[in-house]
């Protein structure tokens, strides 16, 4: 049995992570551990939070002590760490909490995976730590890291503090650097279940800017299955890109949503821009494949097809969700745009 401490299990790609674990796995034990912030949602996890191989912690990364007591007291083997402040409005707005988790965080959790001496700590970081490419060319592995939101910069300090770990003192690690996923249970905050949101509402849909940025979307499950990959089959101290080839600008991506929901693209409405806006993420993932032999289970418009009909279905997950902060949220990022 292995027994790992899943970081962030209530948000967005944890939830889905630990969903896919405790469906297709029988002998691993997760212990969640997450703060709960307004992007944590155990409702995420309905049907599983009370699973035999299941132990939701309420708390938080930067709690030394706590983190040193589920190791010892679960026997954890290793440490996946979903755990972050993710969005980059709010790093623009507010970056202190983005260092807080992101990077102490992170540093906690490094120096109880070393003196733990733990099998592995997986550090689930983010194409973005690359920053913004042209029109050509796609980020590989060995593409320099030039964040350039705060979120980012974050993201890129974690990942340097993991690597100076595995260089110091020998820790096994992997960093993950995933582009833009997308699928069930997503906070919308983010622009896919943000603007389904708002068509389904028949709201206007803020688009930044021109709208020609251009993102590479990954369906979240395809994520889960390569970050277990990574966790079960790859050598210590390797960085794994993970993508699924799927270039798309903004508004191509609002265009298939209004379609699909038949919805007019009068509902669009072109608004102020992100301040540095990063123009294009492309993410090569040979390695991932040829290495750990991992490929995405769908494409683009099967992904999106199964995620609008699972927030059809999901219409009071949805309007839980929103209910409660998200106005506020929703009114002091966008009115006046
Ligand atoms: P999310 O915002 O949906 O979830 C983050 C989770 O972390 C929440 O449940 C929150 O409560 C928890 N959390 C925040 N601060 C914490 C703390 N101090 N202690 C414990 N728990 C805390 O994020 P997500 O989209 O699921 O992203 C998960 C990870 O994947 C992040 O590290 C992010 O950088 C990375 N990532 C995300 C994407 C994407 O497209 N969403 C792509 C690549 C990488
Ligand atoms: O690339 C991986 C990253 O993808 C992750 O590391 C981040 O955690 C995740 O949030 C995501 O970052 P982005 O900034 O790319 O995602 P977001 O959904 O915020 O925006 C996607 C694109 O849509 C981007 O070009 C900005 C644009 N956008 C976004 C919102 C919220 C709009 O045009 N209007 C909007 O209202």
């Amino acid at each position: 049995m292995r027994n790992i401490l899943v970081t962030g299990g209530a948000g967005f790609i944890g939830s889905n992570f630990i969903r896919m674990v405790l469906s297709e796995q029988n002998d691993c034990f997760v212990v969640n551990l997450d703060k709960l912030t307004y992007a944590g949602n155990l409702e995420n996890l309905h049907g599983y939070l009370e699973h035999k191989n299941h132990k939701f912690v309420k708390g938080d990364i930067c709690d030394e002590k706590l983190i040193a007591k589920l190791i010892e007291e679960y026997k954890i083997d290793s440490i996946i760490n979903f755990a972050a402040e993710s969005h980059v409005d709010r790093s623009i707005e507010e970056p202190k909490v983005f260092i807080d988790t992101n990077v102490t965080g992170t540093l906690t959790l490094l120096e109880a995976a070393r003196d733990n001496k733990l099998e592995r700590f997986v550090q689930v970081s983010t194409d973005e730590v690359y920053g913004s490419l042209g029109t050509e060319g796609k980020f590989t592995e060995q593409t320099p890291l030039s964040p350039n939101s705060p979120y980012s910069a974050s993201k890129a300090a974690a990942d340097h503090l993991v690597g100076a770990f595995g260089h110091t003192w020998g820790l096994k690690y992997n960093i993950t650097r995933c582009s833009n996923n997308y699928g069930p249970y997503q906070f919308p905050e983010k622009m896919i279940p943000l603007m389904i949101n708002n068509a389904m509402n028949d709201k206007e849909l803020p688009v930044y800017g021109d709208g020609l940025y251009v993102r590479d979307w990954l369906y979240v499950y395809d994520h889960c299955t390569a970050i277990w990959k990574v966790l079960t089959k790859a050598k210590p101290r390797e960085i794994y890109n993970i993508g699924g080839c799927n270039e798309k600008t903004n508004l191509e991506v609002i265009g298939i949503i209004l379609d699909r929901l038949k919805k007019p693209k009068s509902l669009i409405k072109h608004v102020t821009d992100r301040p540095g806006h990063d123009r294009r993420y492309a993410i090569d993932a040979d390695k991932m494949m040829t290495e750990l032999d991992w490929a995405p289970s769908v494409n683009f418009e099967q992904g999106i097809e199964k995620t609008i009909d699972w927030y059809l279905e999901n219409d009071k997950w949805l309007s839980n969700v929103v209910s409660g902060e998200y106005g506020k949220y929703y009114d002091s990022m966008y009115s006046g745009r």
